[in-house]
């Protein structure tokens, strides 16, 4: 897994976009794996800035969003659809933009379905993941089947208590989300896990140096050929091959820029 290290988030955000900007100038018609919380916002900020400033045309790409909270009345501010629409969908047009149905009355055929949308788009070229303080990706918490696909899951209060910032009161957090599963997101083409912050710090470490473990969901990316992790320094402080990572990074060859 390649580690690289940026001072702070907005830095490794924008090699994040410079790469996601890569890929779509190379396949217009590009399939992006989108994730939702607070990590991902500079690396939203800076595709709207590269659309809005730079002319980066997005209108070939197809969207499929990681995960939505079961039951959250349609357009609550809290959905992961809000969300994906306040910060990155009215700023920027897409072919197409996929997230779970946490309404559906059907959740299993919903989540079959959304594996079957992925597969018809062809699977994704990369994907964006953050990370859960307890190691979580999607909304696979630490035990998820390493080879799970798209389904429901109950949060741990851990999550939940995590995520309360974003409601009025911690009991409105829902219990269930439609999360893909690790194995769904083993098969994107690229995946690029962000983590920013000391809160992180734990979890990233069991990733990347830590054994390959259900508990650690984020650790399944040692699975993973074309798997990255952007840091900012919090967030790797308790990696203890940081200098390698760094001189690596530091040293690349040309041709693999
Ligand atoms: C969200 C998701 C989660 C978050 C994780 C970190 O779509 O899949 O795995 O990435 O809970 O959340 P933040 O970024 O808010 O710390």
């Amino acid at each position: 897994m390649e580690v690289i290290i940026q001072p702070d988030a907005v830095a490794a955000c924008k090699l994040v976009a410079r790469q996601i900007e890569k890929l779509v100038k190379q396949k217009p018609h590009a399939v992006l794996g989108l994730a939702t919380g607070s990590t991902p916002l500079p690396l939203y900020a800076e595709l709207v800035r590269l659309h809005r400033e730079e002319g980066l045309d997005f209108s070939g790409v197809r969207t499929f969003n990681l995960d939505e909270y079961v039951g959250l009345p349609s357009g609550h501010p809290a959905s992961y659809r809000a969300f994906m629409q306040e910060n990155l969908f009215r700023h920027v047009r897409f072919a197409a933009s996929h997230i779970p149905d946490g309404l559906a009355e059907d959740i299993p055929a919903e989540c079959e379905a959304y594996e079957t949308e992925i597969r018809k788009a062809g699977g994704i070229d990369l994907q964006i993941l953050g990370i859960g303080s307890d190691g979580h990706i999607g909304f696979n918490e630490p035990a998820s089947s390493l080879a799970s696909r798209t389904r429901i899951k109950t949060l741990t209060p851990r999550t939940r208590a995590d995520n309360a910032r974003f409601f009025g009161t911690p009991e409105e957090v829902p219990h269930h989300v439609i999360t893909m599963g690790i194995g769904t997101i083993l098969e994107a083409g690229q995946v690029v896990m962000l983590a920013f912050g000391e809160g992180k710090a734990a979890a990233v470490a069991g990733a990347v140096e830590g054994p390959l473990s259900a508990m650690n969901p984020a650790s399944a990316l040692q699975l993973h050929p074309r798997g990255v992790v952007f840091l900012d320094e919090p967030a790797a402080a308790r990696l203890t091959r940081s200098d390698y990572y760094r001189w690596v990074f530091d040293n690349k060859p040309d041709w693999q820029k």
